[in-house]
Formats: structure tokens, sequence, C-alpha cells
């Protein structure tokens, strides 16, 4: 980690870069390599990611004046349900290493009507890149909080021997001398050290020691009710966790758990949160990414049914946002013009055409998701890291099954699912999860009692599962 704590890192932009520079620099053609470790097909929605987050990147090698003035390219993904919109999101997340925030756009109301307010996102990127940002801070003092831990938890196991007199700093002499204190004292320290080898073999794994831990039971309940209103509840939060000065009471624990809380504890006392607050705050402005799924459903497509009223509403609202403005969250301003937004949504019934003017203009990159096609479908069951085969047969591994799939039965698969699709409602490959748990629903029960322990998936066991179900439409309907 090349994060610098002391002396203190340079003001400025600056300080954010180093964690997360590792991630924004796989170049475009990288990021592609690693989505398709999980997402099959899809090119053109993974170029875009991969570009938008590169971009990330080369602002920040822009010269100050410029940096400010490069606005970052929000991006829609537009696709039918279940061909990898959320997904490819979920894994440009991790791949990022920076703030990011999946909110489903339908959860907004407009402000003033009950629900969240759309600057709640803000709010809630904000928390997530402090709670990052914190998480790698508490990395830094992590093994100086375990140490102390145990000490603290040796001093419980092995209380020390009452002092007998002031000592002088540092080398522990004894100025008083009481009945040969020196080899009382050497000997406690020995059989301290014995107590820490016990304690780090687990020894005392079953042992209960006391100690002090918040006592949240005197903390005033407070329940505010209503949406809308979280940031009065956290204010409110805020307000009397200052005034209650915070009480504590004793509580017996077993040593693991005792050296848990007492290094989270320690650890929380050696991070500056300040420090920690002024970074995460940098990087949410300069790295944060918020995905907005579905964005369609806050297009006046299908007026009708559900709060209409306030879809148009949540739209202007959402427009300061993206474009940029001011949000004020409990750690401070932020202010959102560098914030990337990626949209998605499947818009079957409405299109991006039906969003107000202005939110379109704001999503200036469109990405089409293709229908996934049969051999896409046998692609997704076998090839990514999480493929849903590699999936069960794991699950089935630890019952001492082994399953096997020859590729016809995986074809089997892929054509059934594929053709149900095309039957029914074309639900993407959230098909094959429907079809897989009813191909493998009586081995997944029978499995702890089988006698056989190797199954073969083929064509033929495929279609004597499903075949009855698939003729019959009905059945289908509420099966697959
Ligand atoms: N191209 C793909 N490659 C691998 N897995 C996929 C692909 N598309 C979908 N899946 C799998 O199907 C499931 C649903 O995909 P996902 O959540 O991405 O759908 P979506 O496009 O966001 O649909 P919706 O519009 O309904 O939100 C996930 O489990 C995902 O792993
Ligand atoms: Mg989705």
């Amino acid at each position: 980690m090349t994060h610098v704590q002391d002396p203190k890192p340079p003001s400025g932009d600056e300080t954010w870069q180093d964690e997360f520079d590792l991630a924004s620099q796989l170049t475009p053609r990288q990021v592609v390599e690693e989505l398709d470790k999980y997402i099959v097909g899809q090119l053109d929605a993974k170029k875009a990611v991969a570009v938008a987050l590169r971009n990330r990147w080369r602002r920040r090698q822009v010269a100050a004046d410029l940096r400010d003035e490069i606005a970052p390219k929000n991006i829609i993904m537009m696709g039918p349900t279940g061909v990898g919109k959320t997904e490819i999101a979920r894994r440009l997340a991790r791949l990022a290493g920076a703030p990011f925030l999946k909110i489903e756009a339908s959860k907004f109301t407009e402000v003033g009507y009950v629900g969240r307010d759309v600057e709640s996102m803000i709010r809630d990127l904000t928390e997530i890149s402090v709670n990052m940002v914190k998480e790698e801070e508490r990395d830094l003092v992590i093994e100086k909080a375990a140490a102390i831990a145990e000490d603290k938890v040796l001093d419980l196991l092995l209380p020390p021997p009452p002092k007998p007199a002031p000592r002088t700093e540092g080398d522990g002499e004894p100025v008083i001398i009481t009945d040969d204190p020196e080899t009382q004292a050497e000997s406690y320290k020995r059989t301290r050290e014995k107590f820490r080898v016990w304690l780090r073999e687990g020894k005392f794994d079953q042992t209960e020691v006391e100690i002090k831990v918040p006592d949240r039971s005197s903390m005033p309940m407070l329940e505010v009710f209503s949406g809308g209103m979280e940031d009065m509840e956290i204010n409110l939060k805020d307000m009397f966790g200052n005034m209650f000065p915070k009480k504590t009471k004793k509580k017996k624990v077993f040593v693991p758990e005792a050296l848990d809380i007492l290094e989270d504890e320690e650890a929380d006392k050696l991070i500056d949160m300040e420090d920690v607050v002024d970074l995460a705050l940098d990087r949410v402005e300069q790295a944060g990414i918020v995905f907005l799924d579905e964005i369609d459903k806050i297009g006046a497509g299908d007026k009708g049914h559900g709060p209409d009223v306030s879809r148009e509403g949540v739209q202007r609202d959402l427009l300061p946002i993206v474009e940029g403005s001011n949000v004020s969250t409990k750690y401070g301003m932020v202010r959102t013009d560098h914030i990337l937004f990626i949209a998605a949504g499947a818009f079957n019934v409405s299109k991006p055409s039906d969003l107000i003017p202005e939110l379109q203009g704001r999503f200036p990159i469109r990405v089409e998701l293709q229908s996934l096609t049969r051999e896409d479908f046998v692609r997704i069951l076998t090839e990514p890291r999480n493929a849903l085969v590699k999936q069960y047969q794991a699950m089935m591994e630890t019952e001492g099954l082994e399953l096997v799939f020859p590729p016809e039965g995986i074809d089997e698969i892929a054509r059934i699912a594929f053709e149900v699709n095309g039957k029914m409602e074309n639900i993407g490959a959230r098909r094959l999860h429907t079809i897989m748990e009813r191909v493998l629903e009586e081995i997944s029960f029978d499995a702890p009692n089988m006698k056989k322990k190797r199954v073969v998936i083929d064509a033929a066991f495929v279609r004597q599962r499903l075949e009855d179900i698939v003729k019959d439409q009905d059945l289908s309907k509420y099966i697959l």
C-alpha cells in the first residue's frame, strides 16, 4: 500500500489518489478482460463503462485548470431484462475500488412526498466513501490495535501484581524494596509471556473474561417515523450521541470475542476520523460512481398505474445532482460535478426519449445490451467464474456427490431455457436459474441419502426432468 499517513499527505486532489489509483490504472482493455470473467458478451456496454472508468484516471492527469472543466460522460445502458446490466455494474464496482452506489431510480420520490429524495443517494455514497477510507486506515493500524488488545486481554487473564511503589519511568526498577520484588516482577513477566503463547494457541478460547462494552440500552430510543426524514434522524442521533456521555456496561465474553471487541475499540482510537472524512469527501467528489438502475421506471412511458405524479418530479430533482450541485451530508458539503452516473433500464415500455429532455442530455453515452442467444446460454452456464454449473457442483460436493455435466446436457438446458423464453416471457439469463433448479430439484433433495456418488446430467436426464412441464404451457408458467 502506498498510502501516506505520516507526514500528512499534500492537500488538494493529490490525497485521494494513491489508494485506488491501481484500479483505475487498468486500461479499458483490461477492464473488459476482467468483466469477461463474469459476464458473457455485451461488449459494447463493457467498453463504455471501461472507458468511463479510464476517463476518471485521465482527468486526474490533466492540468488543474482544465481538469475542473472535464465533466464525466454519463452512460445509459439499455437492454431487456436479465441480460447483464446490473451484473456489469456490480462487477465494475469491485474493479473500480471507488465509492460505488447502486440504487433503483424507482425508489425515489419527489421532494415533499413521502419517500427517499434523490439527494439521499449522495449521502449514501458519501457514507460508503467514509467507510471505505476508514477501512483502509484501519488496515494501517490494525496490527498495532491487535497488539494492544492482546495485552489488555492478558491483563484480564493475569492481573498484574500490585505495584510495589512508584517506579522510575521506563526501566521498571522498583525504588522501594519489598520481599524480593525483582524476582516477583520477573516471574510475573515470565508467566505473562507463557500466557501470551497459550492465548495465541487458542488455549483460552473457552475462557470468559469481563470487559466493558458500550451500553446501547441506556441510549434514548428514538423512532422517527416517515421517510424523507433520514437527515433529521441522523442529526438527532448525532445530537443525542454527544449529549449523553457514552455509557458502558460490563459484559462477560469468551476470549476470542473480547479480542475482537478490544481490537475494534483500539483501532477506532488510533484512526483520526477528521482525516478519514477529509479523504472520503475528496474521494466521493472525484471518483464516486452512482449506478441508477431501473431508470426507465421514472420515464413517462407507462402512464396509468403507480405513483405517476412524482415521476417527472424525480427526474427534475435528478437534474441538478447529475449536472453538478452541492449536497449537504452529515460529513459536509459534497459537490457532485465529477461523480459518474451510469443509468440502466430495460426500456421495453418507455424509451430514453420519454425521459425529460434535460435529463436525456445529461446521459450522452447510450449503449445497448443484446438479447441473449442459445449459444450465450451455453457459455453463461459454464464459463463465468461464478457459473451456475460450477455453483451446483460445489454445493453438491459438500454432500460428497459429483455432478457431471457433459456438453450435450448443457446444450439441452440452454435449448430449453431459450425455448421457454421465446414461448413465455423473455427473462434472459434468469431463466437458467429456474430451469437448473428444476433439473436438479430431486438430486438436491436426495443428495445426503444417495448411494450413487456420481450423477451425469446428460440430455436425456434434462429432457426427462423437464419434458412434461415444457409441453404444458400452463404448467410452465408456474414452474419455470
Ligand atoms: N451476459 C451475461 N453473462 C453472464 N451472466 C449473466 C448475463 N446476463 C445475465 N446474467 C445473469 O443473470 C442474472 C440477471 O442478470 P442482471 O441482474 O444483470 O439482469 P439485468 O440486465 O440487470 O435485468 P433487469 O433489467 O431485470 O434488472 C444474474 O444472475 C447474472 O449473473
Ligand atoms: Mg438489473
